[in-house]
C-alpha cells in the first residue's frame, strides 16, 4: 500500500473514531442547531488527499467541484471564490466591466430589498451605484415583484434579489420586469440552492447568480462560494475580477493557455508585454484554496440527499406547526415554486399579542436555535443608516419582519425527535406566553 493509501486509509478510521456523530439527542439537553456542517469520511479523505498533493491554489479538486456544480445548474460556468460575500462582490463589479455592452456607471440605481444580507448590499455600494430598496412580503420574505416594478425608474440598471431563506422569487414577474426595463439581474442564490422555479433550478436565471458555501449554508466548503455566469464571456470577466483583475485566464500554475503569451498589445503597454501581467480590470484576489474546494467536491455528490431532507424537515415543520396558524404567519411559496429551503421562518401575528423577544428567548433556553433574517431592515444597521439610497414606497413590512420574524432550523443534521420537539417547544411556549399576557 503506499503511503498516501495508508494516510487516507487512517484518514477513514479517525473519522470512525474521532468524527462520526455518536451524541445521542436529549430534548433540552442537546442543543438544536439551526444549521451546521453535515459530511462523513468522504469530506475527511479529499481534504487529506488535497493537502498531501501541496498544490494549495486551485487544482484538480477546484476543477471538479466546478465542473460538478455547472453540471448541477444546467452547465452555466461556474467559478469558485472565497465566499459568498466575495461572489456577490464578484458578480456586480464584474457589470462595471468596460468589456460588456452597457457596464453599470457610477450613480446607476440598483433595486434590492431593505431586508437583506450585508453583502448582498455591500459591492453595490463598493461600486459606487445607488441602492433603491424595496420592501419584501411577510410570506415569502422576499421582495414582492409588484415593488419592484413600481421602483424602476429611467436611472434603473440591475436588480440584486436574494431567494430569501431559500424561498423563490416570483421569477415570472419579475423576469417580465427585466426584460422590459432591460435591466441585469443578480440572483442571490446564497440560500437557496437546488430550488426550482418552473422546474429549472435556481440559479440559472439571472446574468450572475451567487452560492455560499458557509457551514450553515446547503453544502459546505468552510469557507467558499461560488459565481455562476449565464455566459462564457461573463465568466471570463468575472475570473478577472476574482484573480487580480488580470487579463490572463491561465489557471493557477499553467502558463500560455491564450498561445500567445508575449504577443499581446493592450492600453499602452509595449508590444509582447507579459500577458501574466497584464490588468484589464481593477480586480480583486477571491480565489479559495484546492483544499476548500476538496470538501465542496465530496458534499456536491450528497446535495441532491440534503436538498431531500431539507425538505422533509421543513414539511414536517409546517405540517406541525400549521394548527397555530392564527399565531404565526407560515411561510408560503409560488406555485410554481420547489424550494431548497434554509430555514423555517416563522412571523408572529400582532393580534396573537405574544412578545417575539420572549418567545425566541423561551427556545433557546431549551436549546433550539433561532435567528433573525440577517439584517433586518438594513437601513437601520449602524453601517448603513447614512448611506446614499432611495426607498421605493414605504418598507412598513421590512419593519414588521424586523422585530417579528424569526427562523429555525431544517438543515439535514436535524433528527425526527428534535423537531418533534422544536414543535412541542413552540406551542408549549404560544400557551405559557399567552397565559401570562392575560
Ligand atoms: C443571502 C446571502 N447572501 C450572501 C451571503 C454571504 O455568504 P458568505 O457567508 O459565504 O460570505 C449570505 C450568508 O449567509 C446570505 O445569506
Amino acid at each position: 500500500m503506499s503511503r498516501r493509501a495508508e494516510i487516507l486509509r487512517l484518514t477513514r478510521e479517525f473519522y470512525a473514531e474521532e468524527l462520526y456523530p455518536k451524541e445521542i439527542f436529549i430534548p433540552g439537553r442537546t442543543k438544536i442547531h439551526y444549521s451546521g456542517r453535515v459530511f462523513d469520511e468522504n469530506e475527511l479523505v479529499n481534504l487529506v488527499d488535497s493537502s498531501l498533493d501541496f498544490w494549495l491554489t486551485l487544482g484538480r479538486y477546484g476543477n471538479r467541484f466546478e465542473e460538478r456544480l455547472s453540471k448541477f445548474l444546467d452547465n452555466r460556468p461556474a467559478l469558485l471564490v472565497n465566499s459568498g460575500s466575495s461572489a456577490n462582490l464578484t458578480a456586480i463589479t464584474s457589470l462595471t466591466s468596460p468589456k460588456i455592452e452597457r457596464p453599470l456607471q457610477p450613480g446607476d440605481e440598483v433595486i434590492t430589498p431593505a431586508a437583506t444580507f450585508p453583502t448582498t448590499l455591500a459591492p453595490i455600494l463598493q461600486n459606487h451605484l445607488i441602492p433603491v430598496f424595496v420592501d419584501i412580503e411577510i410570506e415569502t420574505l422576499n421582495a414582492a415583484a409588484k415593488n419592484i416594478e413600481a421602483a424602476v425608474t429611467k436611472k434603473t440598471r440591475a436588480v440584486v434579489l436574494p431567494h430569501t431563506l431559500g424561498n423563490p422569487l416570483n421569477i415570472h414577474d419579475l423576469m417580465a420586469t427585466v426584460r422590459r426595463d432591460n435591466l441585469y439581474f443578480i440572483e442571490d442564490t446564497c440560500d437557496a440552492l437546488g430550488g426550482t422555479y418552473d422546474g429549472r433550478p435556481l440559479g440559472t436565471f439571472g446574468d450572475f447568480a451567487t452560492i455560499s458555501f458557509y457551514p450553515a449554508h446547503h453544502i459546505t466548503m468552510g469557507e467558499g462560494g461560488a459565481v455562476i455566469a449565464k455566459t462564457t464571456e461573463l465568466a471570463k470577466i468575472a475570473a478577472s475580477i476574482r484573480d487580480w483583475g488580470r487579463d490572463c485566464w491561465c489557471p493557477p500554475g499553467v502558463s500560455n493557455t491564450c498561445n500567445q503569451r508575449f504577443g499581446w498589445q493592450l492600453g499602452s503597454l509595449p508590444f509582447g508585454y507579459d500577458h501574466k501581467y497584464i490588468y484589464s480590470h481593477v480586480g480583486f484576489n477571491l480565489k479559495p484554496t484546492d483544499m476548500q474546494a476538496a470538501i465542496g467536491a465530496a458534499q456536491i455528490e450528497k446535495l441532491p440527499k440534503f436538498i431531500e431532507q431539507r425538505r422533509a424537515n421543513f414539511k414536517r415543520l409546517y405540517e406541525g406547526l400549521s394548527d397555530l396558524k392564527n399565531i404565526f404567519v407560515l411561510p408560503q411559496w409560488d406555485p410554481k415554486a420547489n424550494p431548497s429551503w434554509f430555514a423555517f421562518a416563522l412571523t408572529i401575528r400582532p393580534k396573537s399579542r405574544l412578545d417575539p423577544l420572549e418567545l425566541t428567548q423561551f427556545l433557546e433556553s431549551r436549546l433550539i436555535e433561532t435567528r433573525k433574517v440577517f439584517a433586518g431592515n438594513i437601513l437601520r444597521q449602524p453601517a448603513y443608516e447614512h448611506i446614499n439610497h432611495r426607498v421605493s414606497g414605504n418598507l412598513a413590512n421590512t419593519d414588521f419582519a424586523m422585530t417579528n420574524t424569526f427562523f429555525i432550523g431544517v438543515y439535514p443534521g436535524l433528527t425526527i425527535p428534535m423537531i418533534d420537539y422544536m414543535i412541542e417547544s413552540i406551542h408549549e411556549a404560544c400557551v405559557k406566553i399567552s397565559q401570562r399576557s392575560k
